[in-house]
């Protein structure tokens, strides 16, 4: 569909492949696995994937079955791990979709033991996030060798995720333990061995030789919640336009509830973004940036606008970025006291995508 808004978010090929290559100097010998969930955190799961198949990987994970099920239409090549919980009544579809799915507790392991259909598996394992994955090691030595001897599965992964990976370096190392010595427990270790996020990738994959897979999410997307910022590059900057521009005069006010009012006259663009975009409310005391300078937003924000305070320098059709450039994205999550993942996974399907690349 032809997009008529402007207001974009620009997402930057080049700088996501820059992420990739990072990640593969980080964990060489390993196969890293694109995280693409949540639409490729906000950055589109289609064209992400569609790219970095371009670049030679064939591996992707998403959360939910929907997610894989989006991907598995457009390529029916590439593996896609599902890293969610899959319910029983879904095992079919997997099945039929060549789904790799993540066996996350004891009733669906049973299951799938009694299942006829034709399945590929990850074991996950809890070592400390108590999210999904098993924890009895008894059980999980005999799920292992019952789920080996059937032949219609394939229990090909086995993976554990971390709680801490970028800030308890003490937890972090007693996860990697755990499962270590679960590992050397096993006779027959499934092929696909994975247990880093992007945190643990960048700082401690080269460290292991037990691991022969890594899951790579955030740092794709160019961000970090660590300071050490690895060289990445963000890839999704939020953009609008001035559309119009208002003259207050002195004490005149904008906007919903007039919570801001002018101190002398002063001239406000008008932009056409707001939190029905994921361009929250939390936003109104933040900063943007236009034409290389910062500029304050006013007001509240609306759904659909919100307002900056500018100069007679800035016209109306200029670009406003308001993340992803000099304001950073690290920036506008501490302002809504959240993280950068909620930021850019926030941006609402209403924000069209604009792909940007050197060789388009
Ligand atoms: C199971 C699992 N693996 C990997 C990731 C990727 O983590 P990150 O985005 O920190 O790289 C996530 C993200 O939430 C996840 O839930």
């Amino acid at each position: 569909m032809k997009n008529y808004r402007p207001t974009w978010a620009e997402i930057n090929l080049d700088a996501l492949y820059h992420n990739l290559q990072i990640a593969q100097k980080h964990a060489p010998h390993k196969t890293i696995i694109p995280v693409i969930k949540a639409n490729g955190y906000g950055h589109g799961a289609v064209k992400i994937m569609k790219f970095l198949i371009e670049k030679g990987v064939d591996y992707f994970s998403v959360s939910t079955l929907e997610e894989a099920l989006e991907l598995r239409k457009i390529n029916c090549n590439v593996h896609l791990l599902m890293m969610g919980p899959i319910q029983k009544n879904d095992l079919e579809a997997a099945s039929k979709h060549d789904i790799e799915i993540t066996l996350y507790d004891e009733e669906i392991i049973q299951h799938v033991l009694s299942s006829k259909l034709s399945l590929t598996c990850h074991l996950k394992i809890d070592t400390g996030m108590h999210r999904y994955g098993l924890m009895d090691e008894k059980f999980i030595i005999q799920a292992i060798e019952k789920l080996q001897n059937k032949t219609n599965i394939d229990l090909k992964g086995i993976y554990t995720h971390f709680a801490t990976a970028d800030s308890d370096e003490e937890f972090y190392n007693t996860q990697v333990d755990r499962f270590y010595k679960l590992l050397i427990k096993l006779k027959v270790k499934p092929p696909v061995i994975h247990m880093s996020n992007s945190s643990s990738t960048l700082n401690h994959e080269k460290d292991f030789d037990f691991t022969t897979y890594v899951r790579y999410g955030i740092s794709l997307y160019g961000l970090t919640l660590e300071s050490k910022k690895h060289n990445l590059k963000p890839v999704m900057k939020l953009k609008t336009r001035i559309v119009t521009v208002k003259s207050l005069k002195k004490d005149e006010c904008v906007g919903y509830s007039q919570t801001y009012c002018a101190k002398e006259d002063e001239i406000i663009g008008v932009l056409p973004i707001g939190y029905a975009d994921g361009f929250l409310r939390r936003n109104k005391h933040g900063d943007t940036e236009i034409q290389k300078r910062r500029y304050p937003l006013v007001g509240n924000i609306c759904m659909d606008a919100c307002f900056v305070k500018i100069d007679d320098s800035i016209k109306v059709g200029d670009i406003v970025t308001l993340f992803g450039g000099l304001i950073t994205t690290d920036e506008v999550a501490k302002r809504n006291k959240t993280i950068n993942y909620e930021i850019v996974t926030s941006i609402s399907y209403r924000v069209p995508k604009k792909y940007v690349r050197r060789s388009s």
